[in-house]
Protein backbone atom coordinates (compact mmCIF):
# COMPACT_ATOMS: atom_id res chain seq x y z
CA UNK A 1 0.00 0.00 0.00
CA UNK A 2 1.02 3.33 -0.79
CA UNK A 3 1.28 6.24 1.70
CA UNK A 4 1.55 9.63 0.87
CA UNK A 5 3.60 12.16 2.69
CA UNK A 6 0.31 13.85 4.61
CA UNK A 7 -0.17 9.98 5.46
CA UNK A 8 3.60 9.47 7.54
CA UNK A 9 3.14 12.41 9.61
CA UNK A 10 -0.82 11.31 10.91
CA UNK A 11 -2.87 14.01 9.53
CA UNK A 12 -5.75 14.65 11.12
CA UNK A 13 -9.02 12.51 11.23
CA UNK A 14 -11.63 13.78 9.68
CA UNK A 15 -14.66 11.46 9.45
CA UNK A 16 -14.95 8.63 11.99
CA UNK A 17 -18.05 6.01 11.03
CA UNK A 18 -18.26 3.25 13.79
CA UNK A 19 -20.88 0.61 13.49
CA UNK A 20 -23.07 2.16 11.28
CA UNK A 21 -26.47 1.01 10.87
CA UNK A 22 -29.39 2.86 8.73
CA UNK A 23 -32.55 2.45 7.90
CA UNK A 24 -35.49 3.50 5.07
CA UNK A 25 -39.02 4.41 6.73
CA UNK A 26 -40.48 0.83 6.51
CA UNK A 27 -37.57 -0.09 8.69
CA UNK A 28 -35.75 -2.18 6.45
CA UNK A 29 -32.26 -2.07 7.79
CA UNK A 30 -30.11 -0.70 3.90
CA UNK A 31 -26.70 -0.09 6.32
CA UNK A 32 -25.59 -2.88 8.07
CA UNK A 33 -22.75 -2.08 10.49
CA UNK A 34 -20.22 0.26 8.21
CA UNK A 35 -16.92 1.10 9.84
CA UNK A 36 -14.64 3.98 7.62
CA UNK A 37 -11.85 6.42 8.67
CA UNK A 38 -10.86 9.42 6.84
CA UNK A 39 -7.86 11.67 7.07
CA UNK A 40 -7.16 14.66 5.95
CA UNK A 41 -5.53 14.79 2.71
CA UNK A 42 -7.18 11.21 1.35
CA UNK A 43 -8.79 10.20 -0.96
CA UNK A 44 -11.62 7.57 -0.29
CA UNK A 45 -13.23 4.79 -3.45
CA UNK A 46 -16.34 2.95 -2.29
CA UNK A 47 -16.85 0.57 -4.85
CA UNK A 48 -19.65 -2.25 -5.00
CA UNK A 49 -22.46 -3.88 -7.02
CA UNK A 50 -25.87 -1.98 -8.18
CA UNK A 51 -28.05 -2.03 -5.08
CA UNK A 52 -25.37 -2.14 -2.43
CA UNK A 53 -26.02 0.99 -0.63
CA UNK A 54 -22.97 3.40 -1.81
CA UNK A 55 -25.83 6.37 -2.22
CA UNK A 56 -27.35 5.64 1.18
CA UNK A 57 -23.98 5.55 2.74
CA UNK A 58 -23.74 8.82 0.95
CA UNK A 59 -26.95 10.56 2.20
CA UNK A 60 -26.89 9.18 5.93
CA UNK A 61 -23.54 10.87 5.93
CA UNK A 62 -24.90 14.36 4.33
CA UNK A 63 -27.74 14.23 6.63
CA UNK A 64 -30.68 13.26 4.16
CA UNK A 65 -33.88 12.43 6.29
CA UNK A 66 -35.36 9.25 4.08
CA UNK A 67 -32.97 7.12 6.17
CA UNK A 68 -33.07 6.83 10.27
CA UNK A 69 -29.18 5.82 11.79
CA UNK A 70 -30.63 2.75 13.83
CA UNK A 71 -27.06 2.39 15.60
CA UNK A 72 -23.37 3.68 15.50
CA UNK A 73 -22.16 7.10 14.91
CA UNK A 74 -20.93 9.52 12.44
CA UNK A 75 -18.02 12.02 14.05
CA UNK A 76 -16.98 14.89 12.11
CA UNK A 77 -14.21 16.27 13.26
CA UNK A 78 -14.88 15.06 16.98
CA UNK A 79 -17.86 15.65 17.39
CA UNK A 80 -20.94 13.76 16.46
CA UNK A 81 -23.30 14.74 13.89
CA UNK A 82 -25.82 12.07 14.29
CA UNK A 83 -28.02 14.49 14.61
CA UNK A 84 -27.38 17.00 12.17
CA UNK A 85 -29.74 18.95 9.94
CA UNK A 86 -28.40 18.69 6.17
CA UNK A 87 -27.31 22.17 6.17
CA UNK A 88 -25.60 22.38 9.55
CA UNK A 89 -23.75 19.29 7.93
CA UNK A 90 -23.00 21.55 4.45
CA UNK A 91 -22.23 24.33 7.09
CA UNK A 92 -19.32 22.36 9.16
CA UNK A 93 -18.47 21.82 5.33
CA UNK A 94 -19.63 18.33 4.24
CA UNK A 95 -20.60 18.53 0.17
CA UNK A 96 -22.40 16.21 -1.33
CA UNK A 97 -22.92 16.43 -5.25
CA UNK A 98 -26.45 15.88 -6.70
CA UNK A 99 -27.22 12.99 -8.87
CA UNK A 100 -30.03 14.50 -10.18
CA UNK A 101 -29.38 18.39 -9.89
CA UNK A 102 -32.27 20.74 -9.99
CA UNK A 103 -33.18 23.24 -12.27
CA UNK A 104 -33.79 26.93 -10.84
CA UNK A 105 -34.78 28.96 -14.08
CA UNK A 106 -33.54 32.53 -13.37
CA UNK A 107 -31.23 31.71 -11.28
CA UNK A 108 -27.76 31.81 -12.92
CA UNK A 109 -24.36 29.28 -11.77
CA UNK A 110 -22.92 32.27 -9.81
CA UNK A 111 -26.01 33.95 -8.50
CA UNK A 112 -26.95 30.36 -6.95
CA UNK A 113 -22.91 30.01 -6.13
CA UNK A 114 -22.95 33.20 -4.39
CA UNK A 115 -25.37 32.23 -2.40
CA UNK A 116 -24.48 29.10 -1.33
CA UNK A 117 -21.24 30.53 0.14
CA UNK A 118 -22.93 33.66 1.98
CA UNK A 119 -25.81 31.33 3.63
CA UNK A 120 -22.63 29.36 4.27
CA UNK A 121 -20.71 31.90 5.96
CA UNK A 122 -23.82 33.55 7.94
CA UNK A 123 -23.64 30.00 9.54
CA UNK A 124 -20.64 30.51 10.70
CA UNK A 125 -20.75 33.77 11.63
CA UNK A 126 -18.93 35.42 9.38
CA UNK A 127 -19.61 38.33 6.90
CA UNK A 128 -20.81 38.22 3.32
CA UNK A 129 -17.96 37.69 1.24
CA UNK A 130 -16.84 40.82 -0.69
CA UNK A 131 -17.92 41.40 -4.12
CA UNK A 132 -14.25 41.72 -5.10
CA UNK A 133 -13.17 39.05 -3.63
CA UNK A 134 -16.45 36.94 -4.49
CA UNK A 135 -15.51 37.55 -8.38
CA UNK A 136 -11.60 36.67 -8.12
CA UNK A 137 -12.86 32.98 -6.50
CA UNK A 138 -15.04 32.69 -9.68
CA UNK A 139 -12.23 33.84 -11.88
CA UNK A 140 -10.01 32.08 -10.65
CA UNK A 141 -12.08 28.02 -10.31
CA UNK A 142 -13.95 28.83 -13.76
CA UNK A 143 -10.39 29.35 -15.03
CA UNK A 144 -9.21 26.06 -13.57
CA UNK A 145 -12.57 24.03 -15.17
CA UNK A 146 -12.14 25.41 -18.21
CA UNK A 147 -15.98 27.59 -17.86
CA UNK A 148 -16.43 30.03 -20.39
CA UNK A 149 -18.05 33.49 -19.28
CA UNK A 150 -21.47 32.43 -21.25
CA UNK A 151 -21.74 29.45 -19.14
CA UNK A 152 -22.05 31.05 -15.59
CA UNK A 153 -24.94 33.29 -16.47
CA UNK A 154 -26.81 30.50 -17.71
CA UNK A 155 -30.09 29.44 -15.55
CA UNK A 156 -29.00 26.77 -13.17
CA UNK A 157 -29.17 23.20 -15.14
CA UNK A 158 -31.62 24.49 -17.37
CA UNK A 159 -31.09 22.37 -20.43
CA UNK A 160 -27.32 21.61 -19.26
CA UNK A 161 -26.21 18.77 -21.23
CA UNK A 162 -24.26 15.66 -18.66
CA UNK A 163 -21.45 17.05 -19.23
CA UNK A 164 -21.91 20.93 -17.99
CA UNK A 165 -24.15 19.22 -15.45
CA UNK A 166 -21.03 17.51 -14.61
CA UNK A 167 -18.69 20.90 -14.78
CA UNK A 168 -21.08 23.01 -12.73
CA UNK A 169 -21.62 20.18 -9.97
CA UNK A 170 -17.22 20.40 -9.68
CA UNK A 171 -17.18 24.30 -9.86
CA UNK A 172 -19.49 23.94 -7.16
CA UNK A 173 -17.55 22.02 -4.87
CA UNK A 174 -14.55 24.35 -5.99
CA UNK A 175 -15.93 27.50 -4.56
CA UNK A 176 -17.69 25.87 -1.56
CA UNK A 177 -14.13 24.37 -0.98
CA UNK A 178 -15.68 21.99 1.63
CA UNK A 179 -13.76 20.03 4.25
CA UNK A 180 -14.93 16.91 2.66
CA UNK A 181 -16.54 16.10 -0.83
CA UNK A 182 -18.62 13.39 -1.72
CA UNK A 183 -19.17 11.90 -5.14
CA UNK A 184 -21.74 9.77 -6.21
CA UNK A 185 -21.09 8.95 -9.47
CA UNK A 186 -23.75 6.51 -11.05
CA UNK A 187 -22.89 4.54 -14.03
CA UNK A 188 -25.50 6.21 -16.08
CA UNK A 189 -24.63 9.37 -18.06
CA UNK A 190 -20.91 9.61 -17.75
CA UNK A 191 -19.73 9.69 -20.81
CA UNK A 192 -15.66 10.16 -21.15
CA UNK A 193 -15.87 13.92 -20.83
CA UNK A 194 -18.10 14.13 -17.98
CA UNK A 195 -15.29 11.67 -16.27
CA UNK A 196 -12.67 13.93 -16.61
CA UNK A 197 -14.20 16.82 -16.19
CA UNK A 198 -15.31 15.07 -12.81
CA UNK A 199 -11.27 13.41 -12.57
CA UNK A 200 -9.83 16.49 -13.47
CA UNK A 201 -11.86 19.07 -10.80
CA UNK A 202 -11.10 16.49 -8.51
CA UNK A 203 -7.38 16.45 -8.94
CA UNK A 204 -7.48 20.05 -8.69
CA UNK A 205 -9.40 20.41 -5.37
CA UNK A 206 -7.86 17.36 -3.05
CA UNK A 207 -4.78 18.92 -1.13
CA UNK A 208 -3.35 18.30 2.50
CA UNK A 209 -6.20 20.00 4.31
CA UNK A 210 -9.14 18.40 2.98
CA UNK A 211 -10.50 14.84 1.92
CA UNK A 212 -12.90 13.31 -0.98
CA UNK A 213 -15.33 10.34 -1.15
CA UNK A 214 -15.44 9.07 -3.92
CA UNK A 215 -18.21 6.41 -4.50
CA UNK A 216 -18.29 4.82 -8.52
CA UNK A 217 -19.14 1.42 -9.63
CA UNK A 218 -16.91 1.59 -12.49
CA UNK A 219 -13.30 1.57 -12.18
CA UNK A 220 -12.37 3.72 -14.94
CA UNK A 221 -12.86 6.79 -12.86
CA UNK A 222 -9.89 5.86 -10.55
CA UNK A 223 -7.82 5.58 -13.92
CA UNK A 224 -7.87 9.33 -13.70
CA UNK A 225 -8.20 9.63 -10.07
CA UNK A 226 -5.86 7.72 -7.86
CA UNK A 227 -7.59 6.79 -4.46
CA UNK A 228 -5.36 6.13 -1.55
CA UNK A 229 -7.70 3.40 -0.44
CA UNK A 230 -10.64 1.60 -2.16
CA UNK A 231 -13.15 -0.13 -0.43
CA UNK A 232 -15.86 -2.63 -1.73
CA UNK A 233 -19.08 -2.02 0.03
CA UNK A 234 -21.84 -4.94 -0.61
CA UNK A 235 -25.04 -5.36 1.01
CA UNK A 236 -24.35 -2.58 3.43
CA UNK A 237 -20.99 -3.40 4.74
CA UNK A 238 -17.60 -2.97 3.51
CA UNK A 239 -16.28 -6.55 3.03
CA UNK A 240 -12.97 -5.38 1.46
CA UNK A 241 -10.92 -2.30 1.95
CA UNK A 242 -7.47 -1.71 -0.13
CA UNK A 243 -5.55 0.13 -2.48
CA UNK A 244 -6.01 0.86 -6.24
CA UNK A 245 -5.02 -2.32 -7.04
CA UNK A 246 -8.30 -3.60 -5.15
CA UNK A 247 -10.59 -1.84 -7.90
CA UNK A 248 -8.26 -3.08 -10.84
CA UNK A 249 -8.86 -6.66 -9.51
CA UNK A 250 -12.56 -5.79 -9.30
CA UNK A 251 -12.93 -4.82 -12.63
CA UNK A 252 -10.92 -8.04 -13.84
CA UNK A 253 -12.47 -10.39 -11.91
CA UNK A 254 -16.50 -8.89 -11.25
CA UNK A 255 -18.36 -8.47 -7.95
CA UNK A 256 -18.86 -11.77 -7.55
CA UNK A 257 -15.15 -12.86 -6.40
CA UNK A 258 -15.89 -10.59 -3.29
N1 LIG B 1 -35.35 5.90 0.08
C1 LIG B 1 -35.40 4.60 -0.19
N2 LIG B 1 -36.58 3.96 -0.21
C2 LIG B 1 -36.64 2.63 -0.47
N3 LIG B 1 -35.58 1.87 -0.73
C3 LIG B 1 -34.38 2.44 -0.74
C4 LIG B 1 -34.23 3.84 -0.48
N4 LIG B 1 -32.92 4.13 -0.56
C5 LIG B 1 -32.28 2.98 -0.86
N5 LIG B 1 -33.14 1.96 -0.96
C6 LIG B 1 -32.80 0.57 -1.25
O1 LIG B 1 -31.59 0.28 -0.60
C7 LIG B 1 -30.73 -0.50 -1.42
C8 LIG B 1 -29.43 0.25 -1.63
O2 LIG B 1 -29.65 1.35 -2.48
P1 LIG B 1 -28.54 2.38 -2.91
O3 LIG B 1 -27.93 2.95 -1.69
O4 LIG B 1 -29.13 3.33 -3.87
O5 LIG B 1 -27.49 1.42 -3.63
P2 LIG B 1 -26.29 1.76 -4.63
O6 LIG B 1 -26.08 3.24 -4.65
O7 LIG B 1 -25.14 0.99 -4.09
O8 LIG B 1 -26.68 1.23 -5.96
C9 LIG B 1 -31.51 -0.78 -2.68
O9 LIG B 1 -32.12 -2.03 -2.55
C10 LIG B 1 -32.53 0.34 -2.73
O10 LIG B 1 -33.67 -0.05 -3.40
MG1 LIG C 1 -26.09 4.69 -6.14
Amino acid sequence: MSFKKSQTFKSKKMLKIKNLHAAIEDGTEILKGINLEIRAGEVHAIMGPNGAGKSTLSSVIAGKEDYEITKGDIIFEGKNINEDAPEERAHKGIFLSFQYPVEIPGVSVTNFIRAAINENRKANRLEEMPAKEMLALIRENSEKLNIKKDFLSRSLNEGFSGGEKKRNEIFQMMMLNPKLAILDETDSGLDIDALKIVADGVNQFKNSENAVLLITHYQRLLNYIEPDFVHVLADGKIVKTGDKNLALELEEKGYEWI
